[in-house]
């Protein structure tokens, strides 16, 4: 559906040379919902501005639906941005339009008639829950409601594709959930493959099959959501998830604890992530049974990935520890991500 191939973007003026994306491939099936997290300034909303060609790349290519955009003329470059819709943070609505007016705007060059556009207006209302603010103008709505026209508007020539650049980021959390539910429902009812920006992994979380994780112009890491919330590889894929499962605030508090300041010498205070199967297995039991390590759990949580029960546990693990190398590998092979902490640390590692 989307296949970026080497692209690299580069602003150049007199002053600097900006190297915003540099070498990036990306793949994106039909039907994904694909999350693009990074920092500000990684380089995410170029990216996916090459995604509908409003940023031509300096090098590489970009094929959407088949077509490589790079070889169409701009009259054909019309028709195929058609197809990709886009919604932004700030919703950018036009103040002095109706709510219905600004969903019909892009109908403007199609062929239905007056009747099939204010047909299609309403039907698109109805989808984002806002049939009884047709007459409204933007800025008697509230930020989630703006968001729900953006969303109606990018929708208006029925895209294949929905590019999403930070399109929660301006809100509550509460309405954040509101906008993500829409998503996936279009997702799943219209099949429309979207592509989320954002900084924030607990959006990706609820809402993405796939994630990438961009830095200085490249993607460091990516994959299907639950291997990487299950064992992320980059540091800064890892910072973005404790931040998202509150782990680094549990570890934080963890770590105040005379249990961890104190932590004897056949002691180890670890991480332990897991999915799936390997949650049905009786893990602690196990290291108790085969190795005698008990086990001092200091914080627990499962939630559903994609339905699928996530845990992380962080535990003291105390025994002999010439045997725990075994019982980690033992661990490894059931699946179970771990990860040895510093007690007196500040991050996961
Ligand atoms: N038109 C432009 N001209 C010059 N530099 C640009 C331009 N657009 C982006 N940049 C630079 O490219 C880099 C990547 O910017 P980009 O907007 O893609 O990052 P981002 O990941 O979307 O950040 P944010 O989370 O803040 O939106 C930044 O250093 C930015 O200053
Ligand atoms: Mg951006």
């Amino acid at each position: 559906m989307i296949d970026l191939k080497d692209i690299t973007v580069t602003f150049k003026n007199k002053a600097s040379t900006v190297h915003a994306v540099q070498d990036v491939s990306l793949q994106v099936e039909a039907g994904d919902t694909y999350g693009i997290v990074g920092y500000s300034g990684a380089g995410k909303s170029t990216l996916v501005r090459v995604i509908n060609y409003l940023q031509k790349p300096t090098s590489g290519t970009a094929i959407v639906n088949g077509q490589a955009l790079g070889k169409l003329d701009k009259d054909q470059l019309w028709v195929a941005r058609r197809k990709i819709g886009m919604i932004f943070q700030h919703f950018n609505l036009m103040n002095s339009r109706t709510i219905a007016g600004n969903i019909e705007y892009p109908l403007r060059y199609s062929k239905l008639t007056k009747a099939g556009r204010a047909k299609k207006v309403q039907e698109l209302l109805a989808l984002v829950g806002l049939s009884d603010k047709a007459d409204a103008y933007p800025a008697q709505l509230s930020g989630g409601q703006k968001q729900r026209v953006g969303i109606a508007r990018a929708l208006a020539n029925d895209p294949e594709i929905l590019l999403c650049d930070e399109a929660t980021s301006a809100l509550d959390p509460k309405t954040t959930g509101e906008i993500i539910d829409l998503l996936k429902r279009l997702n799943q009812q219209l099949h429309i493959t979207i592509v989320f920006i954002t900084h924030e992994m607990s959006a990706v979380k609820s809402l993405c099959n796939h994630v990438a994780v961009m830095e200085d112009g490249k993607i460091v890491e990516r994959g299907a959501l639950l291997d990487i919330f299950s064992n992320p590889q980059q540091a800064l894929t890892r910072d973005f998830i404790n931040t998202a499962t509150q782990l680094d605030t549990a570890l934080a508090e963890v770590r105040k604890q005379p249990a961890v300041i104190n932590l004897p010498a056949n002691a180890r205070l670890v991480h332990l992530s897991y999915t799936g199967a390997s949650t049905d297995q009786p893990l602690i039991a196990g290291l108790y049974q085969q190795y005698g390590i008990t086990a001092n759990i200091l914080y627990g949580n499962i939630e559903f990935l994609q339905d699928v029960p996530v845990g992380n546990l962080i535990v003291i693990l105390t025994g002999d520890t010439t045997k725990l190398p075994t019982a980690f590998s033992q661990l490894r092979d059931q699946g179970v991500t771990v990860t040895l902490l510093d007690p007196k640390g500040d991050a996961v590692d």
